[in-house]
This record gives structure tokens, C-alpha cells and sequence, in this order.
């Protein structure tokens, strides 16, 4: 693994490790990989892999306790995500290319099935440098696109082993709730 994604690993092992609030340990995180996105390898040639087809998010780092993980999103030019959440808290920070990201309200009781009312929430454009709070447990619905003429990559770190939290998709006319679970690209050993 690049040197410097070793130093993020760390970093974001001893910020977990001590705790805290979502909200402290997010701005903590995010803090910790600012330096790290200016670094130009921080991405190996196979962790910039792109699948055929839907959204590329390779595998750097599950923590052993499946208290952290770190992947590469790669989303392509004209790519956008259903409305989705992840369960946990989040951290995104932009490697190459522009995101968009659209956050959502959810309204009312919370609902693993059936409808919920979501709201739009307003969005931001990310470029490379650019480090945001993606989601919390409770603040975590959003919709990512490609912003760029080239595939955006950005570092995403969870609070969990996203591979293994049911996540739900939103339907934003109906107000459709699915559950769905994501995989990882690129099963890398760490
Ligand atoms: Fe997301």
C-alpha cells in the first residue's frame, strides 16, 4: 500500500480508537486525510480500476474489527447514484475529477420497508482537495454524480465495513424504500 495511505490507515485507526461523537470523529477524519489527497500516489494503478459497468468502489482498507473502512469511489462521466444511505458515518474527500452530491431529509418514522417522505436538502460540488462529512447515522441520505468530463475518484471512509451494512435506496417521486447492500471491487488484502 502507498506510504501515505498507510499514514491516513493510521491516523484514521487512533481517531476510531480514541472515539468520541460522530460528529468529532468525522471532523477529525476529514482533518486527517486533507494532507493525504495532495499526495500524488496515494492511489496504486490497481486501486484506480474501473469495472465495467455501475459504480466502481474499490477495497484499500477493512479495519480487522470492522470499525473503519477506506475505498475508492469511481464514478464515470454522466454517472449518478440511486438516493442512498449508508448506515454509518462518512467522510469524502476528492482525488481527481468533480463531484456532485445532493443530500435528502428524511421525514418521519424511519422505515427499513414500504415509503418515507424525503426532501431535497440542497447539494455541493467537490473538487480535488475538497474534504466533506458525507453522512452521519442520522444525516445520511445523498445522491453522487460525476460533475466532470472525466471519472471523478474520491477516498470514502465509513464507519463500518460498508460491504456489510444494510443500506436502504429511496425512491424520491414515491417515497419507495429498498434495502440493498453493496460489495467491494477489488478485494485487496491489508
Ligand atoms: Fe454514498
Amino acid at each position: 500500500m502507498p506510504e501515505a495511505m498507510d499514514w491516513l490507515v493510521g491516523g484514521v485507526r487512533e481517531i476510531v480508537q480514541e472515539g468520541g461523537t460522530e460528529e468529532e470523529i468525522t471532523a477529525r477524519v476529514a482533518e486527517r486525510m486533507k494532507p493525504a489527497l495532495e499526495v500524488p500516489d496515494l492511489l496504486s494503478s490497481d486501486q484506480l480500476l474501473v469495472k465495467q459497468g455501475g459504480f466502481t468502489l474499490n477495497r484499500i482498507h477493512i479495519e480487522p474489527d470492522e470499525s473503519f473502512s477506506i475505498g475508492a469511489g469511481i464514478w464515470d462521466v454522466g454517472q449518478t447514484t440511486p438516493i442512498h444511505d449508508h448506515g454509518t458515518w462518512g467522510v469524502i474527500g476528492i482525488y481527481r475529477g468533480m463531484e456532485k452530491e445532493e443530500n435528502f431529509r428524511r421525514e418521519g418514522a424511519w422505515v427499513m420497508e414500504g415509503s418515507v417522505r424525503i426532501v431535497t436538502d440542497g447539494f455541493r460540488l467537490a473538487r480535488p482537495g475538497d474534504v466533506f462529512v458525507c453522512c452521519t447515522t442520522d444525516q445520511d441520505v445523498h445522491r453522487v454524480s460525476c460533475a466532470s468530463d472525466e471519472p471523478v475518484v474520491g477516498i470514502h471512509i465509513y464507519g463500518g465495513d460498508l460491504a456489510k451494512i444494510s443500506r436502504l435506496k429511496y425512491d424520491l417521486n414515491t417515497g419507495a424504500v429498498t434495502v440493498f447492500h453493496t460489495g467491494w471491487d477489488y478485494a485487496r488484502t491489508s
